[in-house]
């Protein structure tokens, strides 16, 4: 899942300073194609402005309990039905407390007794509250009846002071909205990417690198993240933020990835390389900046190791998948690599394009799977390629295990 298409999300604002910040919730959620109905405590009211949420949503926001007209157009149990997941952000100890004992008394409580979506709580408050043996006991009972939760951050409170208890990021909220809607079909599965450029160094302040920005490769990872894999992402230097829970492994050069590759391979079901490793290095590095000459010096290249090459020959029965970077010939370059490196999967990635490739937000790629046809894709997002890309992964590990 990439988005909230299709999707109806029903959003609880409980009484908490943090309340303002579900707005921008309501705007990443329409943002991302979704239909959001909020549904608002008193006490929230009095932090933020139902008209607020009511423009941004572009829907009623939903207040009470016995009000003739909301009962009847979006009464508790149409919304509960209609909901393909509920989400309390910011959630209160007080609400927490109310739906573990199974109290519905307000608009917001009985939805979430009458749904049977799931239901994700992001929890703020004061640090002493979150730790209240009362407040964990809560969200102990409710993790074990299957509510979904996302950790409070820590750092400064309203209050004053300081610890855990801050509202989740907005950012983090959504992704794990989305973790909470996709399939769990790589639970249980390693999965290993690597991802980014390498840089191969000439002297202390040189080095040979491409622009490959990591996007594709953090995107697969997520997806896998969200999709139940246990994902180790080694990458080279990027200036994007890794997925949460990735283990993450940064590297710099081809050498320094070929070692960490070898450090994760062996416990990994599925290897995806998205990595745009060098082919070749200085063949001697310079312990002090090389100073300018008059002539053209001549730099010496030699060649680095080919990882996914070297991973084709041991891989047994792992699923392992590469990326061809072509600017001609896309899809014979592409069936060469598959065939020399003995891969189950290759993504051809055209990177001749100036709208698709190295360092953009959409690619334009192929995939081809060994033995099967060709499968063309239009020019999409990188998260939509690699939910493409995860969907054939998943067909393949079916096959396999069908076949087992
Ligand atoms: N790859 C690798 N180690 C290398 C070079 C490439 O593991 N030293 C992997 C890449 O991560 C990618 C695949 O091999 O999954 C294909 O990379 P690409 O650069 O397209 O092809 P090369 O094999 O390097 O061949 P060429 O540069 O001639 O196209």
């Amino acid at each position: 899942m990439t988005g909230f298409r299709n999707k109806e999300i029903v959003l609880g604002i409980t009484g908490c300073i943090a309340a303002y910040k579900s707005a921008e919730l309501v705007r990443q959620i329409i943002k991302q194609d979704g239909q959001v109905h909020v549904v608002m405590t008193e006490s929230a009211r009095e932090f933020i402005s139902p008209l607020t949420l009511q423009t941004l949503s572009v829907n009623p926001v939903v207040m009470e309990l016995f009000s003739l007209y909301e009962e009847k157009e979006i009464g508790h149990i149409s919304l509960a039905e209609r909901a393909d997941l509920l989400v309390v952000a910011p959630a209160t100890a007080n609400t927490i407390g109310k739906i573990a004992g199974g109290i519905a008394d307000d608009m917001l409580s009985t939805v979430i007794s009458a749904t049977r979506a799931p239901v994700l709580i992001a929890p703020a408050m004061n640090v002493n509250m979150w730790e209240n043996p009362i407040v964990q006991r809560n969200i102990t009972t409710l993790k074990d009846l299957g509510y979904h939760f996302i950790e409070p951050a820590t750092g400064d409170l309203a209050c004053g002071t300081q610890g855990k208890g801050r509202l989740a990021e907005i950012d983090d909220i959504v992704d794990e909205m989305i973790t909470v809607l996709s399939p769990r079909d790589f639970s249980g599965k390693n999965v290993l990417v690597t991802a980014g450029p390498t840089r191969e160094p000439l002297d202390p302040v040189r080095f040979m690198t491409n622009p490959s920005s990591g996007k594709m490769g953090f995107a697969i990872a997520r997806a896998f993240c969200r999709r139940g894999g246990a994902v180790t992402l080694i990458s080279g230097p990027v200036s994007i933020a890794p997925p949460r829970n990735v283990r993450f492994v940064p590297v710099l050069s081809a050498r320094d990835m070929a070692d960490a590759v070898d450090r994760y391979f062996e416990p990994s079901d599925i290897i995806v390389k998205t990595a745009a490793v060098a082919d070749y290095r200085p063949r001697s590095v310079s312990d002090q900046k090389i100073k300018k000459q008059d002539d053209s010096p001549n730099l010496e290249l030699e060649r680095t190791t080919d990882i996914l090459a070297t991973l084709g020959k041991k891989k047994g029965n792992r699923i392992l998948v590469g990326f061809a970077a072509e600017t001609q010939d896309l899809i014979v370059h592409a069936q060469e690599k598959l065939e020399r490196k003995n891969l189950d999967m290759i993504v051809a990635n055209d990177v001749g394009g100036s709208e698709t490739g190295f360092a953009v937000d959409v690619n334009k790629v192929s995939i081809i799977t060994a033995g099967g046809p060709v499968d063309e894709l239009p020019v999409m997002s990188k998260e939509e390629v690699a939910e493409h890309l995860l969907d054939r992964i998943a067909r393949l590990l079916e096959t396999r295990q069908l076949s087992c």
